[in-house]
C-alpha cells in the first residue's frame, strides 16, 4: 500500500539527502587523499559507501510501497578543509542534521498512522545514534590531540582500521 503523499515526499527527499551525505564524505575523502592522513581518507570512503547503502534502503522501500520516484539534483561538495578536526566537526554537525530529518520522518509516520514506515524508520533512528557517536569520538580525540602530529597520526591509523 502506498504511503500518504506527505510521508512519501519526505522519503523521496531523504534518498537525495543520503546521496548528498555520500557525496559530502567523498569530498572529505578527496581532501584527506591530499594529506598524509590516508586512514581518514579510507574511513571517509567507507562512510560514503555506507550513505549510499542508506539511500538504497529507502530506494528499495519506496518501490516496495508502489511509488514512482523522481530524483532531484545533488549539490556540489567541498573537497577542501582546514584540518582533520574541521572535517570531523562538519561530519558531526551533518549527522546531527540527518538525525533531525529522520526524526521528522518518524513524527509524520506516526501522525499519518503508517506503522510499516515507522518500523523501517526505527532502523535509521538506531543507526543515527551510532553515526553521531562515531563522529563525536573523532572530534573529541582530535581536539585532545590539537596540533600534535604524532597524536594525529595515531588517530589516523585507528581510522584506517575501519573495515565496513
Ligand atoms: Fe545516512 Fe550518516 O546518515
Amino acid at each position: 500500500m502506498q504511503m500518504k503523499q506527505q510521508l512519501f515526499d519526505l522519503f523521496q527527499a531523504q534518498i537525495r539527502n543520503e546521496l548528498e551525505s555520500a557525496y559530502k564524505y567523498l569530498g572529505m575523502a578527496a581532501y584527506f587523499e591530499t594529506t598524509p592522513f590516508k586512514g581518514f581518507a579510507g574511513w571517509m570512503r567507507l562512510q560514503a559507501k555506507e550513505e549510499t547503502e542508506h539511500a538504497m534502503k529507502f530506494f528499495d522501500y519506496v518501490h516496495d510501497r508502489g511509488h514512482h520516484l523522481q530524483l532531484p539534483a545533488i549539490q556540489a561538495m567541498a573537497t577542501e578543509y582546514a584540518s582533520p578536526l574541521e572535517a570531523f566537526r562538519e561530519t558531526l554537525a551533518h549527522e546531527q542534521f540527518v538525525t533531525s530529518l529522520i526524526n521528522e520522518m518518524y513524527r509524520v509516520a506516526v501522525e499519518v498512522q503508517d506503522y510499516a514506515a515507522q518500523i523501517l524508520l526505527q532502523w535509521y533512528i538506531t543507526e543515527q545514534v551510532e553515526e553521531e557517536k562515531q563522529s563525536q569520538d573523532f572530534v573529541d580525540r582530535l581536539e585532545t590531540a590539537g596540533g600534535d602530529s604524532a597524536s594525529l597520526l595515531v588517530i589516523d591509523k585507528s581510522a584506517g582500521k575501519r573495515s565496513s
